[in-house]
């Protein structure tokens, strides 16, 4: 059985206090064990994580879906209630430094609030994924999207930064979680800054799946050209995906227009909703 709990979102739609911020993290609970994907910006996520009866000590391995600090912002605190190491999976590029080029020319970091030494002071042991690697039975990770000449992610604000070079981040680290589960395959998205057509194009042809059952979490769909969102549409029904959840960075409209298409097969995924596949 997976059961996977939204710890970390944009809202909240379930009568408990628990703490909704413009972030993203989810906590997986599998025979094998507890993999937190994503640790949302750092106010929520332990308050949440107790409130809603999960034990931090519990969590075997994290794994991070790109450096933004929305994804990564909470590690730290994780890692301070913690008494033993912790294994973090993530794409080597995600500490590279990353910022938002604001409409008015100010430059926003936007990227892991600390330095790696300070993780690793206290308890993180982090190991590199790239392309698509298998982390535990029936769970693998997909980074370094590939895409064709010229593709540029349409989100014009975030960059990536090289001492002064400022240029449009490749995200090449957006990393997506594919797990095994009774029901079919099951994709979790960070934010899909890679573009969710080509991940799910890819997990499909490095995984062998012709369908994923689910999709769930962000998509950065919000300032996506219309005819990416009609690619989207048609991906979404290629794959046969019978629930469809989006999230964080997907955007109200998009959501709402999803919702309308995929009736009953689609659900917010607020923090505290479960899903049991
Ligand atoms: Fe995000
Ligand atoms: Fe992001």
């Amino acid at each position: 059985m997976t059961k996977i709990t939204v710890i970390c979102e944009n809202s909240v739609q379930i009568p408990f206090p628990v703490i909704g911020e413009h972030g993203l993290s989810f906590f997986i609970e599998r025979e094998e064990g507890n993999t937190l994907f994503d640790t949302g910006q750092g106010l929520g996520v332990v308050h949440n994580l107790k409130l809603l009866g999960k034990d931090i000590n519990s969590i075997k391995r994290v794994i991070l879906s790109h450096g933004h600090y929305d994804h990564t912002g909470g590690l730290l605190s994780i890692l301070k209630e913690r008494k033993e190491t912790l294994p973090v999976y993530l794409h080597p590029d995600a500490f590279l430094t990353k910022c938002a080029k604001l409409p008015n020319g100010m430059e926003r970091a936007i990227g892991f609030p600390h330095d790696k030494s300070l993780y690793e002071e206290n308890g993180a042991e982090f190991i590199e994924t790239d392309g698509f690697e298998k982390i535990a039975d029936g769970m693998f990770t997909i980074s370094n999207i590939h895409h064709s000449e010229g593709w540029r992610p349409w989100d014009k604000l975030l960059m990536r930064k090289n001492n002064d070079d400022i240029a449009p981040d490749p995200f090449s680290d957006d990393l997506s979680l594919l797990l095994e589960t009774s029901s079919g395959p099951v994709v979790l998205l960070g934010c899909a800054h890679s573009g969710i057509v080509e991940i799910l194009d890819e997990l499909s042809s490095k995984s062998n799946h012709s369908e994923f059952f689910a999709v769930i979490g962000g998509t950065h769909l919000d300032s996506a050209p219309e005819d990416y969102v009609e690619k989207t549409l048609r991906s979404l029904k290629k794959y046969n995906v019978q629930k469809i959840a989006v999230s964080h960075c997907t955007g109200l409209r998009i959501a709402h227009r999803l919702a309308n298409i995929f009736g009953e097969k689609f659900s917010d995924a607020s923090v505290g909703r479960i899903f049991e596949f």
